[in-house]
């Protein structure tokens, strides 16, 4: 696992998007998962910076998000769908055909669900994950006690996480109870994860995934087991490592 400690948001944020445009200029239509959210808007709004600047050219790449909330359909702002034309497809110049989210208006959310899987399969697999982590330790829509060998799937979200998600919703009751996310396995699948937190409010969880014992309760932990993976956090959220240098620290965790 690299470990990577910037000295802010911003910094941990350009990294990331530096991997994600090095990946691209060598393999200009490598596929990606990619997360919402808070954290990884400076990601993509720095690869749109880049791309307005010709430094790097972003537009082959073909994408499959993490996870959507079932029954909002595409058009409706709060998808994540709607999330990624604003903040993907449309800065970057990324035609809508690359951008792949999971069908959450079908009847049958199951068979969406394989059917997510397979054209994942079918873009001959993924090469980059951008991953955040949720207070809880959630991965996408992974949530406490996911088993780690689950592909995409129809997951419950659990009460904590439907609470950060209320401001945008109003109101509680308006939440979406179900999302369709890509599993652990699907995840783990994945040639390269990079694992992106930013904000003392994932200081606790990051040393519980880092240095806490491997287990379904943190499905974070899961990364720890893959073969490629890169960690990337400010200062901020690195704040209760034990291992954690003072100064912005490079190269291998233990
Ligand atoms: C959300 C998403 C995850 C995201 C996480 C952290 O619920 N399902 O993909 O990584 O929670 O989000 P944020 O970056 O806004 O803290």
């Amino acid at each position: 696992m690299d470990l990577t400690i910037e000295p802010s948001a911003a910094a941990a944020c350009e990294k990331a998007a530096r991997i994600i445009a090095d990946l691209a200029a060598r393999a200009p239509a490598s596929v990606l998962a990619l997360p919402t959210g808070r954290t990884p808007l400076a990601v993509y709004d720095t690869l749109a910076r880049w791309q307005r600047d010709g430094v790097v050219d972003l537009r082959r790449l073909r994408s499959f998000n993490l996870d959507e909330l079932v029954g909002l359909p595409p058009d409706d702002p709060r998808s994540y769908a709607a999330y990624m034309v604003r903040h993907w497809q449309e800065p970057l110049g990324v035609p809508a055909a690359h951008v792949h989210l999971p069908q959450v208006m079908a009847s049958d959310l199951g068979a969406a669900s394989a059917a997510y899987e397979d054209r994942i399969a079918m873009a001959g697999g993924l090469d980059l994950a951008l991953l955040g982590i949720g207070e809880n330790g959630h991965v996408a829509f992974n949530e406490p006690g996911t088993p780690w060998n689950m592909g995409t799937h129809v997951c419950n979200l659990a009460d904590s996480t439907r609470q950060i998600l209320r401001p945008a919703f109003g109101s509680l009751d308006l939440v979406p109870r179900q999302a369709v996310t890509m599993g652990m396995r699907t995840i783990l699948s994945a040639r390269h994860c990079v694992l992106l937190a930013t904000g003392a409010a994932k200081a606790a969880i990051v040393a519980r995934a880092l240095e806490g014992p491997p287990t379904e309760a943190v499905p974070a932990s899961a990364l720890r087991s893959h073969p490629r993976v890169t960690v990337i956090l400010d200062r901020a959220a690195a704040s209760a490592l034990e291992t954690v240098a003072d100064e912005p620290r490079r190269g291998s965790a233990p």
